[in-house]
């Protein structure tokens, strides 16, 4: 157990409902399934879930719901020792995810529902004490509330002459996150993203978004599907490649990219690992992730193993 300050992981916690079957159901039909089972998800949550299996100490920080349908993340995020004790609560129904997994393909069909469920504020965010923190992880969404909370970071950092790291998960709608970019120190951009963009590989995409990027330019990490990852320290200008370890069998791939920013997150702030070692390090840990079900068996994973960099 290590004894540095929380990590704070602002974004959503939904629920997942999901379904496994040979094929896809046919619309207007009533069949049964496989299997099925329902679980906590959510990006930040998912983050906050691998980082305390990794063992780091986690707060999550997202809006609650009161109702009773509710309580059964809430048991999940208490067990596994996550801290929610910051988070403003709503009497609304909390939001919803229905996937359907076929199992002769992989594919993965998802979809949201979220009626409008609120997102945390500034507001909401300036009540809690940012001294408590070490990092503070953001999702890149609702760009207008959250780049007033990562400047209230950087304001605390400046007043209190702390350093509180601040890292992004930037995965949708680039020109409205955009802005974010600029005021955080680590930025994780999605290859989906970048091939919206018409960035073809890792290396134009670190190079394309640090030309994008004002008032100054974070430290950008880029994940590319089973090639492994790229890095870009913008300080030093330093551009590295990290290759993927093929993980010896794909059971659900289901929170790879959350536990792929865990990792990162892990490896640099606790680990104090360099920027390809904590790329190197998360690519271990989504590698891993991705051999079985869920997350638990990520306590298991070897963390003072060798890692390479090419
Ligand atoms: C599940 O797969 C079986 C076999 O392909 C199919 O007969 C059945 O209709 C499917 N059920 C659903 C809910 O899609
Ligand atoms: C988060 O983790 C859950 C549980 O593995 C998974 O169902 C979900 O797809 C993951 N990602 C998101 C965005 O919720
Ligand atoms: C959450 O993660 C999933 C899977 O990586 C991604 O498709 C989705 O865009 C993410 N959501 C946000 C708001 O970043």
């Amino acid at each position: 157990m290590t004894t540095a300050k929380p990590v704070l992981c602002v974004g959503c916690t939904v629920i997942d409902f999901v379904t496994i079957n040979e094929s896809f159901p046919t619309e207007d039909t009533d069949r049964r399934c496989l299997d099925g089972y329902w679980q906590r998800g959510g990006n930040a949550s998912n983050v906050s879930t691998v980082l305390r299996l990794l063992g780091a100490n986690v707060e999550f920080f997202g809006m609650l719901s009161k109702s009773n349908g509710f309580r059964v993340l809430l048991d999940d995020l208490d067990r596994r020792g996550i801290g929610t004790q910051h988070c403003p609560k709503t009497e609304k129904d909390p939001p919803f995810s229905s996937v359907i997994i076929v199992k002769e393909t992989g594919s993965r069909t998802i979809v949201h529902c979220n009626k409008n469920y609120p997102y945390i504020t500034y507001e909401d965010f300036m009540k809690i004490d940012l001294d408590r923190y070490g990092w503070v992880h953001f999702e890149a969404r609702h760009a207008h509330e959250t780049i007033k909370m990562i400047k209230a970071v950087r304001e605390h950092n400046r007043i209190h002459g702390s350093s509180i790291r601040i890292s992004l998960d930037f995965e949708t709608m680039f020109e409205k996150n955009l802005p974010l970019c600029g005021l955080c120190n680590y930025v994780v951009f999605s290859s989906e993203l970048a091939k919206q963009q018409g960035w073809k590989s890792p290396r134009e995409t670190c190079y394309a978004l640090a030309s994008s990027v004002k008032p100054t330019c974070p430290s950008i990490i880029c994940p590319w599907g089973s090639t492994g990852a790229a890095c870009l320290d913008t300080a030093v200008n330093e551009f590295t490649n990290v290759a993927a370890l093929k993980p010896d069998r794909i059971v659900d791939t289901l929170g790879a990219g959350d536990s792929f920013m865990a990792g990162f997150i892990y490896a640099t702030y606790v680990m104090q690992s360099s920027l390809p070692d904590a790329v190197g390090f998360a690519n271990r840990v989504a590698g891993h992730k991705i051999t079985d079900f869920g997350y638990d068996h990520i306590a298991g994973l070897q963390k003072d193993d060798k890692f390479t960099t090419d």
